[in-house]
């Protein structure tokens, strides 16, 4: 079976619209970290990276927090709107259903991944380099690396994560029934 749709056209655009909007806000915030911020990180000044941290960790987290809670949310309210409330049709057993279960599966993991290790993660990397500025006699904390590395892993993780589901999510929008 193919996508139901049960909707109006202009609700189920608008939905799509603003579904893609957040997906777009989470993932490319996800991308810029892993791809782009991560990799220039070593490469800064101690100062420079420690205000980098300060100033603009906590902005992504909560920018991240924002986007994938609403991705989430519309997701579910689109799905409600395809079924128009008859959600036994996302049960595994037809090919639409399958697709969009998995998809939302992946981003259900991705979510806990980003709420309970990445963010609780970023924060105690930003206490410390606000501690360390604080007290500079102190010198770097050893914490630090382990925190980076363990931020590095669960950001990618999370990333690949989305990925998978996006190949998910568009497979129920646009492939026909296999
Ligand atoms: C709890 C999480 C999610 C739920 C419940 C959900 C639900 C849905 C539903 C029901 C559709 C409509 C499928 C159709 O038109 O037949 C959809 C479409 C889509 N979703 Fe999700 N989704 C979730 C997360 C995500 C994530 C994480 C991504 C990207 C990584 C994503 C990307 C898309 C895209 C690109 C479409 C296609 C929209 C279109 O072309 O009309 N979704 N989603």
């Amino acid at each position: 079976m193919g996508p139901p749709d049960m909707a109006d056209p202009l609700t189920d655009a608008a939905l799509a619209w603003l579904h893609i909007f957040a997906v777009v806000g989470w993932m490319g915030t996800g991308m810029f970290i892993v791809m782009v911020m991560g990799p220039l990180m070593p490469s800064l000044s101690p100062q420079t990276r420690g205000e980098l941290i300060i100033r603009l960790f906590p902005r992504i987290m909560r920018y991240i927090a924002v986007f994938a809670t609403l991705t989430g949310v519309v997701g579910i309210i689109l799905a409600f709107s395809k079924t128009g409330g008859n959600l036994s049709l996302l049960s595994p057993n037809n090919i639409w259903g399958l697709r969009v279960t998995v998809g939302a599966s992946l981003a259900v993991i991705a979510y806990v991944i980003a709420m309970t290790i990445v963010m609780p993660t970023t924060r105690k990397i930003v206490g410390l380099v606000q501690q360390m500025q604080q007290n500079p006699q102190q010198g770097p904390s050893p914490q630090i690396p382990v925190l980076q590395k363990r931020m590095r892993i669960a950001s990618t993780t999370a990333l690949a994560l989305m990925a998978l589901s996006l190949i998910f999510m568009v497979a129920a929008s646009r492939l026909p029934p296999v």
